[in-house]
């Protein structure tokens, strides 16, 4: 591909179409072989890939879900190690599917998996096509379509993040629409190899067509890719500007009884962190210190006055639409005993059982210093 021809498809607007050169079938048949030989040769070893399955593609799909391959593997191991097939992870019960999961995230995907693996065991059929896979809990269309692809041979196309950037420099694509994308994946999807297509695309894009560096150099299809030709491949795709993370301030309080058991409380099914367990308070309100946030969410949760003491730990966490950071101060009863105002399960654990209870990320990182400082004072 020329400068001059790029220049000119930029010139007459084609790529804002979100049709790229390559829709003409000579071109398209090269790119497509190109990608797969390198493929064949460049793929990643990774460990749903050995045995490629329902259960372990499926599985490996809702993990790599906003999460990197480097993150999900262990995890994978692990869950696949305790959990071995569909039905023992339908048999098991949620908080033991939530312990595993714990410290990977997005827990709504640990909840909806275990549901829809309960419902195809119940039905006794598993799901047969893209289609079946869509009826199913947590299952969108993208990973609908990679998992068909790769375990049930359906010429299915799968636009994930790395794949839309490789398609927007191979196209120029001046669009965000995912219904474009959608439109220039389905006309370059080799539909003989399905999933290994679908599963080069994506290396290619995690392995070379990085967001800020593409080793446009090493690239199979770079004969094909208008950003190339363009020099400054990196330009693409364009992005929009994301509003600011807003930022809150979490109060929580460490209540321990005479046995130095600590309160917990578990967060509602279908909130966010759903089923996980977690210590109790809240959000500072403005103007509030955070002592006197930590005081009045204990009333407000668990109709409890309570002197508020030293604090023990402050943990940032990130979540995608918003950061926290969660204050822990230990605090003591003046009167009376913790009762959820919400109706939410409420346990005394033991220090040394706090590991058998899934806890979000922060909290977990507060126990732990809890522990660790209780330990070092005696
Ligand atoms: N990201 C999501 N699914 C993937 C797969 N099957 N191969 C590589 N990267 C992925």
């Amino acid at each position: 591909m020329s400068a001059a021809r790029a220049a000119n498809l930029r010139q007459t607007g084609v790529e804002r179409r979100g049709i790229p050169p390559l829709s003409t079938p000579p071109e398209t048949a090269a790119f497509r072989l190109a990608l797969l030989q390198w493929y064949d040769r460049n793929k990643r070893s990774l460990p749903w890939r050995d045995a490629p399955d329902l259960y372990r593609v499926w599985l490996s799909e809702i993990m790599l879900q906003q999460t990197r391959v480097s993150q999900v593997i262990p995890y994978y191991e692990k869950f696949v190690s305790i959990f071995p097939s569909l039905e023992a992870l339908a048999a098991a019960d949620l908080q033991a599917v939530l312990m595993v999961w714990e410290g990977l995230g997005y827990y709504a995907r640990a909840r909806n998996l275990h549901k829809a693996a309960r419902e195809v065991v119940a039905a006794g059929k598993r799901p047969q096509s893209c289609a079946d896979l869509r009826q199913l809990p947590g299952i969108g269309p993208y990973t609908a379509r990679a998992i068909a692809s790769i375990v049930m041979g359906e010429p299915q196309a799968a636009v994930d993040g790395n794949v839309r950037r490789v398609l927007a420099r191979l196209c120029l694509a001046e669009t965000t629409s995912a219904s474009a994308f959608q439109d220039a994946a389905d006309k370059l999807l080799d539909r003989v190899r399905p999933g290994d297509y679908n599963q080069a695309i994506m290396d290619l894009g995690a392995q070379v067509c990085t967001p800020r560096k593409p080793d446009c150099a090493r690239c199979p299809v770079q004969p094909y890719c208008l950003a190339f030709a363009s020099g400054t491949p990196e330009a693409w795709p364009i992005r929009i500007q994301k509003p600011a993370v807003p930022h809150f301030d979490i109060a929580v309080g460490i209540l321990r009884d005479e046995r130095g058991r600590v309160f917990i409380q578990r967060r509602p099914a279908k909130a966010m962190l759903g089923g996980l367990w977690e210590l109790p308070g809240g959000k500072r309100e403005p103007g509030e210190s955070m002592e006197d946030a930590c005081h009045r969410e204990l009333r407000e949760e668990l109709n409890i006055p309570v002197s508020v003491g030293r604090l023990i730990g402050k943990v940032n966490h990130a979540y995608t639409h918003f950061r926290i950071t969660l204050w822990a101060f230990e605090c003591r009863i003046l009167k009376g005993t913790p009762v959820s105002a919400q109706g939410l399960d409420t346990a005394w654990v033991l220090p040394e059982a706090l590991h058998d209870y899934p806890f979000p990320r922060a909290n977990r990182r507060i126990l732990d210093l809890m522990v660790k400082t209780s330990n070092a004072t005696g």
